[in-house]
């Protein structure tokens, strides 16, 4: 069986302080977006693409994928997680798709392998899953959230995972989980946190270190040089 892919692509990439949002940047030959669109649309199990554009966005007509067969594209919203709820609704209401699992995945982590893709497809936990990163450093946690603060504490590492998209879960349950922690006033950054405030315990899948989410400016150069040291 196929599945659909929700591509969040409406931010503005604050974070990377370029006048171009950071999914339109350069990396290797085309952009950051169309090498994450080459990368889902090259996988046999992708069914389609549902890419949510910025309101403003003058960009995406000169994709290398615009008007490709397999994307739909629809206007996001204000915070990532409106973005998600907009293409779940158009698989939903559209597509009459329920009770079939739909990945999401970051336009701005281009360098998604099909071997995570696969690991993800694969996995049976029932609620769904997510790619994600065993941690590498020492974990602190700090007193306070503000800056500069002090460590309170060492978290256990083996117990810490960076989190990463493609995220897997069932249409129906991750539309309800997501408007449950809107109406509870949370702010979502992924679609598992949504599930694990309604109680949800997601798979965790180890994913590939180069599937990192492009955020800074050091982030592109990475890329880069990564795309032409060895291809995905
Ligand atoms: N995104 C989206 N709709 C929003 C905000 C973000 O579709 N309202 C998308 C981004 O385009 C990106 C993904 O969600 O592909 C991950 O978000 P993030 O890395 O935070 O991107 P930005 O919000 O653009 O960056 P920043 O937070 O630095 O402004
Ligand atoms: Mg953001």
């Amino acid at each position: 069986a196929c599945i659909w892919v929700v591509v969040p692509a409406a931010g503005v990439g604050k974070r990377m302080q370029s006048n171009t949002p950071k999914q339109y940047l350069p990396l290797g030959a085309n952009t950051v977006l169309d090498c994450t669109l080459g990368q889902l649309l090259s996988h046999n199990k992708i069914a389609g693409v549902l890419l949510g554009l910025g309101s403003e966005d003058s960009y995406w007509p000169d994709s290398i994928w615009f008007g490709h067969e397999k994307i739909k594209t629809f206007v996001g919203g204000v915070e990532r997680a409106d973005t998600v709820r907009l293409g779940l609704d158009y698989l939903s209401n559209q597509l009459g798709l329920k009770n079939d699992f739909v990945l999401v995945h970051d336009a701005a982590r281009p360098l998604i392998a099909h071997q995570s893709i696969d690991d993800l497809l694969a996995n049976t936990n029932p609620c769904g899953g997510i790619l994600a990163i065993p941690a590498k450093d020492t974990i602190k946690q700090s007193l306070e959230t503000s800056k500069p603060s002090c460590v309170e504490k060492t978290i256990d590492r083996n117990l810490i995972w960076q989190a990463q998209t493609p995220q897997k879960f069932m249409i129906k349950t991750l539309i309800d989980a997501i408007d449950y922690a809107k109406s509870q006033g949370v702010e979502v950054t992924d679609e598992s946190s949504a599930m694990e405030l309604s109680g949800y315990q997601p798979a965790l899948i180890e994913g590939d270190t180069r599937n990192f989410k492009i955020t800074l400016p050091i982030d592109l150069v990475i890329a880069n040089a990564l795309l032409m040291h060895e291809p995905l």
